[in-house]
């Protein structure tokens, strides 16, 4: 969805300090991922669809697009506020998609409501508890409908040439990621946790993702990946994990080593589950 990218980047060029800059940046890079994505969601979609940690709604505002009813839900309502002018501003007034603060653990929603569909992108590995989401995508579902979790797995990356500082600050950030709950392995785990909330048919995939490129100390992605470690920089510190002083060392290696060719291969998994019965027409 080309225009949907324009849309993002002009609010991106429009609001250099909108929050979680990050997410929106992630928005914008993984776009043709997310197009994939949203394509294959919408096939399983019969009806309306809750979008849990909706963030900047990049799946949201794609399945609305396509003509489906969505609820995206988040509970960083500055985040939110932003995505409903997006919305507004791409899907014009007569928007298909509504955002509303909430948290994805405890839904503010009777059970078997009308939503056909449940959507999580990239929400899992920021969890504490994964399977209190899968358990509430399957109490609000109604009978027939499908859940579709997609999420991270390091274990499908590879890199190379590896840059050693690199891979030793993301270590640090996937062990203090771990430490607060979340989990840079979640990926292989939706199966199961889908499983044990009493979805069935489950199917997985994953979607393979590489680039080739050239690396240099200039380049937007050192400084993006630069900028992402920063955010964790407090968080890794605090918890022990790197020193001040070698934390910002490894930083500056990355940053200055010199232009090389890398090619980066990452997978992420798409997984869905349905729940039993037939749904009401
Ligand atoms: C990495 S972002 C993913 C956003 C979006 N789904 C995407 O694919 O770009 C994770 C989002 O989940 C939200 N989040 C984290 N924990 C949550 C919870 N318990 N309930 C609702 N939202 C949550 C965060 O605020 C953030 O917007």
């Amino acid at each position: 969805m080309a225009e949907l990218l324009e849309a993002y980047r002009r609010f991106a060029h429009e609001r250099s300090g909108a929050p979680e800059r990050w997410l929106l940046d992630q928005s914008i890079g993984l776009s043709s991922l997310y197009d994939v994505v949203a394509g294959l969601v919408a096939q399983r979609s019969s009806g309306p669809v809750l979008d849990l940690g909706t963030g900047y709604g990049p799946i949201a505002i794609r399945l609305a697009a396509m003509g489906l009813r969505v609820v995206g839900v988040d509970r960083d309502d500055r985040v939110l506020q932003c995505t409903e002018e997006i919305a507004s501003r791409f899907l014009g007034p007569s928007a298909r998609a509504r955002f509303v603060t909430a948290d994805a653990t405890c839904l503010p929603l009777p059970d078997h409501t009308g939503f056909g569909l449940v959507t999580a992108s990239l929400l899992l590995e920021h969890v504490a508890d994964p399977a209190e989401v899968a358990a509430e995508a399957f109490r609000v579902l109604g009978a027939g409908g499908t859940a579709a979790f997609f999420d991270v797995d390091d274990g499908l990356g590879a890199e190379h040439p590896e840059t050693p500082a690199l891979f030793r600050l993301g270590e640090a950030l996937s062990a203090w990621q771990s430490g607060y709950g979340g989990d840079r392995k979640v990926g292989r785990k939706i199966p199961g946790l889908l499983a044990d909330a009493g979805f069935g048919d489950v199917e997985v995939y994953v979607l393979p993702q590489a680039r080739f490129s050239v690396t240099s100390p200039e380049s937007d992605e050192r400084r993006l990946t630069a900028e992402h470690l920063g955010r964790a920089r407090e968080g890794i510190v605090g918890t022990g994990l790197l020193s001040e002083e070698r934390f910002d060392e490894l930083v500056a290696e990355y940053l200055r080593a010199p232009a090389r060719r890398l090619c980066h291969i990452e997978g992420r998994v798409l997984v869905f589950g349905r729940k039993a019965g037939v749904r009401s027409p």
